[in-house]
């Protein structure tokens, strides 16, 4: 097999053979392929794109390329949910522990932020003493006494995807649709989770920009679970504006230990439990209503033992940033926009995000809304905090924010619904 001959093949438009698939693939992760061969084949997949068998085919030959997860020692059946990363997208932290505390047993392997959308793994460690990294045997342990894990993938998990999006990522080729959903779903059925729902974002906070481009995404990733005999549900649902009022790992975490104590945004909690109840269906788990599991306080319980089970101590006063500065509304009127982007923009450059992958962030760095699009405002009421340990951070934070926000005298925000479509 000639890399050269792929590439070709590729560029011509012609649909790979699976032997063609399986040996890019393992090639390329063997260090066969140069970097610059797997991103010119990178590129003609992105231009010309990949028939269902092939993305089905690519998706195998990355889980292949590592280990493949096993919970069948659990006597529960297990459920995950990934989203495709939005500004204030919370989820994880209060859906987790929930859908433990109903029945499921809820393996979370999760990643850091990178650019103006938060990593799950970032928020958390903004907990004292609170570990992402752990063992099998550990993740094990924790899954067995308390229901969920939230943790980092392992090296040995799909190794293929890993050295493949970090060349994606600086070779223009991580918005091809067949690469995005192969690279997920890879890390999904490897991770060995028996039923996966989909959080597919959309809006200016979004990979996906638009309603058609999700469904897409969600309808290619979908097909590769059935096809893989995974039981696999996408929700799209709104990212135009940010989910819930804290954007920030801090400022996030104590927001979803709100919603765990029965209290936190309406859009926080009523996405926790829509995707809560997908994740009970598609485990199987009938009979339990998560609401429920809010008000008595069993999903808090699970909370405090998976974060104290990980090192992370559930009492401990989280970081906050040094410096604080306000923004106002500029007029009375109705709060019609603020824009998911210029947010999430402003809280990386406020320190909430990282640049390049070895950046450290700042937990307590972030925004706080102190209104949503529809609410009424006055002239001069607090609509923005900033938070960040550098006060140098606000300026860059605030020109992100130019634009992002708008009040009018009269008229309605053009929001997308919360939940806009379900593909199964
Ligand atoms: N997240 C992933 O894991 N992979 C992609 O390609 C894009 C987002």
């Amino acid at each position: 097999m000639d890399a050269i001959d792929v590439i070709r093949a590729k560029r011509d438009g012609a649909e790979l053979t699976p032997a063609q698939i399986d040996w890019a693939v393992d090639a390329y992760t063997r260090g066969a392929i140069a970097e610059e061969q797997m991103s010119a084949l990178a590129m003609a997949i992105l231009l010309n794109g990949m028939t269902r068998p092939e993305v089905a085919r690519w998706t195998e030959a990355m889980i292949r390329s590592g280990e493949r997860m096993d919970w069948s020692a659990l006597s529960r059946p297990t459920a995950d949910k990934h989203s495709t990363g939005g500004v204030g997208d919370k989820i994880t932290l209060p859906l987790a522990p929930l859908v433990a505390a109903c029945g499921a047993a809820v393996p979370q392997l999760s990643g850091r932020g990178l650019g103006h959308t938060g990593g799950t793994l970032d928020k958390l460690e903004s907990i004292p003493g609170w570990r992402a990294s752990l063992s099998n045997e550990e993740m094990l342990d924790v899954l067995r006494s308390t229901g969920a894990v939230i943790c980092a993938a392992g090296a040995g998990l799909a190794p293929a995807d890993r050295k493949l999006y970090a060349l994606r990522d600086v070779t223009g080729t991580v918005e091809s649709i067949p690469l995005i959903a192969s690279s997920i779903m890879s890390k999904k059925i490897a991770e060995g989770t028996g039923s996966l729902v989909l959080d597919v974002k959309v809006g200016s906070g979004a990979f996906m920009k638009t309603p058609e481009k999700a469904r897409e995404l969600a309808e290619t990733m979908v097909a590769i679970g059935s096809d893989h005999g995974l039981r696999t549900v996408a929700l799209l649902t709104a990212m135009d504006r940010p989910l819930g009022n804290a954007v920030g790992n801090a400022l996030e975490v104590t927001e979803s230990v709100e919603v765990l104590a029965g209290g936190g945004p309406s859009d926080v909690v009523e996405l926790t439990l829509t995707l809560a109840r997908e994740m009970l269906a598609a485990a199987g788990i009938s009979g339990k209503d998560p609401a429920d599991a809010l008000r008595d306080g069993s999903a808090m319980d699970v909370w405090r033992r998976m974060i104290a089970a990980q090192g992370g101590d559930p009492d401990a006063p989280l970081p906050t940033a040094n410096e604080t500065h306000q923004v106002f509304a500029p007029s009375s009127g109705t709060l019609t926009r603020l824009d998911a982007f210029g947010v999430g923009v402003a809280a990386w450059r406020l320190g909430a995000g990282r640049a390049r992958k070895e950046d450290p962030v700042s937990f307590g760095a972030g925004i706080t809304c102190h209104a949503r699009p529809g609410d009424e405002v006055k002239e001069g009421q607090p609509l923005l905090t900033l938070h960040a340990d550098d006060p140098s951070r606000f300026d860059r934070a605030l020109e992100s924010l130019e634009g992002a926000y708008e009040v009018e005298a009269s008229g309605a925000p053009d929001l997308l619904p919360l939940v806009i479509d379900r593909i199964a």
